[in-house]
């Protein structure tokens, strides 16, 4: 019979060699793939000392194909919380270092049980994905672990925020647990995701392309959009993450955090009077106007590098986290695309499920005229961004900078669609369309075509007509932005507003 002194150290014995993973062999590989391990990841993720592993002792049960006689540390995963910027947070890393990071049926119980304790508790949920997909060899019960995410990902979808990770392969149906969830980060140059990879499109297709190439981060941040951030390496991809989670509540039920930002209220900004060009069509940067209003100049963009014609993002005003949605007038005149509708209206339902106030500067000529756009459904898709702002209950502060037309103006959050509050700067032009294309349609046969557009300019390029009606609350001096959308968010803090009782819209997907 053993002591206790030679159980603990027995215990101690077991925890170090689970700890080791794959062995060191293996962690020497993945460092040399410019690659953390799974276990460094969380420490790194987590608040110093604060992060508590749980399943250490997990075993697989599988016995086909010789498994029985592997021993697969930890199931290739390492589950835990802890926590973030002193707020707790549940999380799992694959460890790739243990037979690829491959999914078996433990290995999934150890995910579900993080993904249940993150949604009873009410705290985020981070996915670290670097994995071979499916364990071959537990065929089925492979498939079932991963049926068990993806339903959990969904119920807890719009109740807890979801973040998922990719720092490394991610192949096959494996792909659609990040996909549910609400933000995708990937690392650069060790992280892919696709359904298929390039040998089976390659047989299938005959088309040649790189794993990079075809699920790479940068791919997927600038051409597909299922990545929202892309990192350079583990350690900024980190940063980043902790860096999102500042700016959002724990779960659905909680208000966002207040952050001290030492940045005044009352702060005017003069530059804002001169920065839209006399020429209508001349154009600006949006990131300026966001730059100039938000506390410290600070704002964290979500799809930075996709459909760069509308900027989504966090910041703060007074200290309290904002999502912002601007047309950039520097990219396709800042006109709404489907990418642009799709990307938009992702963000804005976010931040609806976890009650962050929307803030929308407009300055959109319309949604983008071409036959590829109504082919790929500009109707459905810019759908989407009506209903989202529609649907949404949050606090909305909408400011028209200049153009606003059509359309695109009621998209961007017009006070039909529930803006609490519209203000408008001077060079604001509010019509139906601007002056070039009315010019065309009702003075086309007039004989004083130019004098006319000059009236129609004179008459409707202002923000006075929506003004009249009370379309816009306010028209503002520029400079004076920031204290209105301030006064605005605090006053409508106590915002309360439902939809009606449903079980749940059907949103035009
Ligand atoms: C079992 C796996 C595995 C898997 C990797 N390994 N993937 N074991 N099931 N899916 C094992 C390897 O045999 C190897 O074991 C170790 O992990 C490391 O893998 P390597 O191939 O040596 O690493 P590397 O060269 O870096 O290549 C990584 C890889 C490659 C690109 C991920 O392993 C690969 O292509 N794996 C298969 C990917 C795949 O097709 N998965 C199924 C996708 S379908 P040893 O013992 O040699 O160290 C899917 C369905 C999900 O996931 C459906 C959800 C609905």
């Amino acid at each position: 019979m053993s002591t206790v002194q030679e159980k603990i150290e027995q215990m101690l014995k077991k925890k170090e060699h689970l700890m080791l993973g794959g062995g060191e062999k293996a962690i020497e590989k993945q460092h040399s793939k410019g690659k953390l391990t799974a276990r460094e990841r969380l420490n790194m993720l987590f608040d110093e000392d604060t992060f508590v592993e749980l399943d250490m002792f997990v075993r697989h049960r599988c016995t086909n194909f010789g498994q029985e006689k592997k021993e697969l540390p930890g199931e290739g995963v390492v589950t835990g919380y802890g926590t973030v910027n002193g707020r707790l947070v549940y999380a799992f890393a694959q460890d790739f270092t243990v037979e690829g990071g491959s999914l078996g049926e433990k290995h999934a119980h150890k995910i579900w049980k993080v993904m249940d304790l993150a949604m009873k508790m009410g705290a985020p949920c981070i996915g670290i994905n670097d994995s071979g997909g499916a364990r071959i060899q537990e065929a089925v019960d492979a498939l079932s672990g991963y049926g068990g995410i993806f339903y959990r990902n969904t119920k807890s979808s719009g109740v807890i925020p979801q973040i998922s990770v990719i720092m490394g392969p991610c192949a096959g149906g494996a792909v659609y647990s990040p996909a549910l969830t609400d933000f995708i980060y990937m690392v650069k140059n060790t992280s892919q995701m696709f359904i298929t990879g390039p040998a089976v499109i390659k047989s299938v297709t005959a088309e040649e392309v790189t794993a990079e190439e075809l699920g790479g981060a940068m791919t997927h941040n600038t051409r597909s959009g299922v990545a929202h951030f892309a990192a350079e390496n583990d350690e900024d991809c980190i940063d980043q993450i902790r860096y999102l989670l500042s700016f959002l509540p724990s779960n659905n039920m909680e208000e966002t955090p207040h952050v001290e930002t030492g940045d005044d209220p009352n702060r005017q900004d003069e530059s804002l009077n001169t920065l839209i060009p006399d020429n209508p069509n001349a154009p600006y940067d949006m990131k300026d106007v966001i730059r100039s209003l938000v506390d410290n100049g600070e704002f964290y963009e979500v799809h930075e590098h996709f459909a760069t014609n509308i900027i989504c993002c966090f910041a703060r005003f007074d200290g309290r986290s904002v999502g912002i949605i601007a047309n950039e007038p520097n990219v396709m005149a800042g006109c709404l695309d489907v990418d642009a509708s799709n990307k938009s209206a992702r963000f804005i339902r976010f931040c609806d499920a976890f009650n962050i106030p929307l803030v929308n500067l407009v300055d959109v000529p319309g949604f983008l005229p071409g036959v590829d756009q109504e082919y790929s459904g500009i109707i459905r898709h810019g759908a989407k961004m009506l209903y989202a702002y529609s649907e949404a209950t949050v606090p909305k502060v909408t400011v028209i900078t200049r153009k606003a037309y059509g359309g695109s103006y009621i998209a961007m959050c017009n006070r039909e669609l529930g803006a609490d509050q519209v203000m408008a700067w001077p060079t604001s032009e509010i019509a139906v369309m601007g002056p070039a294309g009315a010019a065309n349609i009702i003075f086309r046969k007039d004989p004083d075509k130019e004098a006319r557009t000059a009236e129609y300019i004179e008459e409707f390029a202002t923000p006075y007509k929506a003004a009249e009606r009370g379309y816009i609350d306010m028209v503002i001096t520029p400079s004076e932005t920031r204290p209105y959308i301030i006064t605005a968010l605090n006053a409508l803090s106590s915002k309360r507003e439902d939809n009606p009782a449903k079980k749940h819209g059907n949103i035009p997907l």
